[in-house]
């Protein structure tokens, strides 16, 4: 894998998936910005295990729809680890779980705040950078509810359908510098919140998987990586899902 020496920013690293990815970029030998914004002991344990490895790790805290506490971020990134080539968009905002009649537009925002604002902010921070070395991997992640929508999600997925917008333009608008966005699709995945999902519903859409089982965050770990190397240079404005086949489109 041509990645050995690249540094990666990655959001939401406190997450399983976000640690996952994180973990497989720094064994790539890509050094890692690993973001957190309340679970400081989680992102430690990250870092931890990543420097065990013979990895390079670094942690910070922010709020992502900070601008000032992403500039903060980038720079303190910067300083450790000279750059940022890669940057990955992972966290999304706040889920109501409402009904249409109960949700009110102040939870859309909040939504949009997380996932839009958030994503926003990080690619203006990094952006200038990239543009001027003339090399930039910008990887957002997003869920397939927006391919099979349930109920009582209507604000996380007016937000998550946003999210390809926001990638198909930025693809559009940084092509000329050498910068690629794109999107990786995944479904309900295997984490520490799983537990919150009942048994039945779990088991029915591993069922209705081709592939019969849920995703794993190491499943979306692999993607990133493609997109995140040269591998994927010619790739931009573009959406791989890894859902084990579940909403094929
Ligand atoms: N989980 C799934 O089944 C699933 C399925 C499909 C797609 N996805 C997508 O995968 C991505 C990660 O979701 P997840 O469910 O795996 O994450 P999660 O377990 O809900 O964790 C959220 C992560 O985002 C961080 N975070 C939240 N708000 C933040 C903010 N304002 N600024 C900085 N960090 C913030 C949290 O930090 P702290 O924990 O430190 O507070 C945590 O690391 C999202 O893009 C989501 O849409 C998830």
């Amino acid at each position: 894998m041509k990645l050995a020496g690249k540094v990666a920013l990655v959001t939401g690293a406190s997450s399983d998936k976000g640690a996952a990815m994180s973990e497989l970029l720094a064994s790539e030998g890509v050094c890692v910005a690993i973001n957190y914004l309340k679970r400081k002991e989680k992102a430690e344990a990250i870092v931890d295990k990543i420097k065990q490895n013979g990895g390079r790790a670094m942690m910070w805290q922010a709020d992502v729809t900070s601008k000032e506490s992403v500039n903060d971020m980038v720079e303190a990134t910067r300083k450790q680890f000279g750059t940022v080539d890669i940057l990955v968009n992972n966290v999304h905002g706040k889920i109501s779980r409402k009904s249409f009649e109960e949700t009110v537009w102040d939870e859309y925002m909040e939504n949009l705040y997380g996932t839009i604002k958030g994503s926003f902010n990080c690619c203006h921070a990094v952006f200038e950078e990239m543009k001027n070395k003339k090399w930039g991997r910008v990887i957002n992640i997003m869920d397939n509810i927006v391919n099979d929508p349930v109920p009582k999600y209507s604000n996380y997925i007016t937000a998550q359908s946003a999210l390809i917008g926001f990638t198909r333009s930025l693809a559009v608008d940084l092509g000329v510098y050498g910068i690629t966005v794109n999107l990786i699709n995944t479904g309900f995945t295997l984490t520490e919140k799983t537990p919150h999902a009942p048994p039945h519903v779990q088991e029915a859409i591993a069922r209705q998987t081709p592939l019969k089982r849920l995703a794993l965050p190491i499943d979306i770990a692999k993607a990133l990586l493609f997109y995140a190397s040269d591998w994927s240079d010619f790739v931009t404005g573009n959406c791989l899902i890894v859902d084990g086949g579940k909403a094929m489109r």
